[in-house]
């Protein structure tokens, strides 16, 4: 049996006339890369927001390792083990590529020849140890992305959220990124992935759940979920699900 990593038991968020997630459970194994799907504004982002402390649920829980963690401030979940890359990567454009890497490492200890030592490792394990003094504002889009990852990793999580992170990636890069997640997961991190681009939801989850109008209509299996009617429909509409019939 896996033990459970993330516990996330009913939370909501409105904002004004938008329900945007409404009493969301699911959970994280230890060890597992679980996908996160839903069409556009299905409340993905939201949900990422509520457990990384960027939103403090309306109701709810979000246990990590057992401890409820929300409306902690984002600081503080990931001193507590959970580290997130955004949607929109945003690297110290005028730090260079260790340098970048090396503000996470900040969280855990305040020994620079460590930090950066751990630096060094990470930029080695991105693939860019030859743009090691590389200003962040001369990288390339995917460069970047990565970069925000490596930044990510640098706090030592325990857990890992990502949101979106080949999204204008060649097919190639989007490879590199798989293999990525997959070597992150063998050091022992847990991930949560959001991700539109099904070929690497589908290649990288072990498990997946689905969002609609902020709610979970469907949990499990990949192949089986994505063939589920209740998927096919939030995503392709009823009359798609009708003519399959
Ligand atoms: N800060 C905010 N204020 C008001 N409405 C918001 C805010 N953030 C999100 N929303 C709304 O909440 C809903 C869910 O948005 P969210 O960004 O979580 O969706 P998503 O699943 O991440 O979508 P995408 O796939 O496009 O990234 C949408 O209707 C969105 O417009
Ligand atoms: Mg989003």
């Amino acid at each position: 049996m896996t033990t459970t990593i993330l516990d996330v038991q009913g939370i909501s968020k409105r904002f004004g006339g938008v329900q945007a997630v409404k009493d969301l459970s699911f959970s994280v194994g230890k060890g597992e890369i679980l996908g996160l799907l839903g069409p556009n504004g299905a409340g993905k982002t939201t949900a990422f927001n509520m457990i990384a402390g960027y939103l403090r649920p309306d109701t709810g829980k979000v246990l990590f390792e057992g401890k409820d963690i929300a409306g902690k401030r984002p600081w503080d979940v990931c001193k507590a083990g959970i580290a997130r890359t955004f949607q929109l990567s945003k690297p110290f454009g005028d730090l260079n590529v260790i340098e970048n890497l090396m503000v996470g490492g900040f969280c855990r200890t305040g020994d620079r020849a460590r930090i950066r030592e751990r630096a060094e490792w990470m930029a080695d394990f991105l693939g860019m140890g030859r743009q090691r003094e590389a200003e962040a504002n001369n990288l390339t889009a995917f460069d970047r992305r990565k970069l925000e990852l490596g930044r990510a990793l640098c706090t030592e999580p325990r857990l890992l959220l990502m949101d979106e992170v080949v999204a204008g990636a060649t097919p190639s890069e989007a490879g590199e990124m798989v293999e990525l997640v997959r070597r992150i997961r063998d050091m022992g991190i847990s991930v949560l992935i959001v991700e539109h681009v099904m070929k690497v939801i589908m290649s990288l989850s072990d498990r997946v759940v689905v969002l609609d109008y902020g709610e979970l209509i469907a949990d499990g299996e990949p192949q089986r979920v994505v063939a589920e009617p209740r998927v096919l429909k939030a995503y392709f509409g009823e009359r798609y699900v009708q003519s399959r019939a």
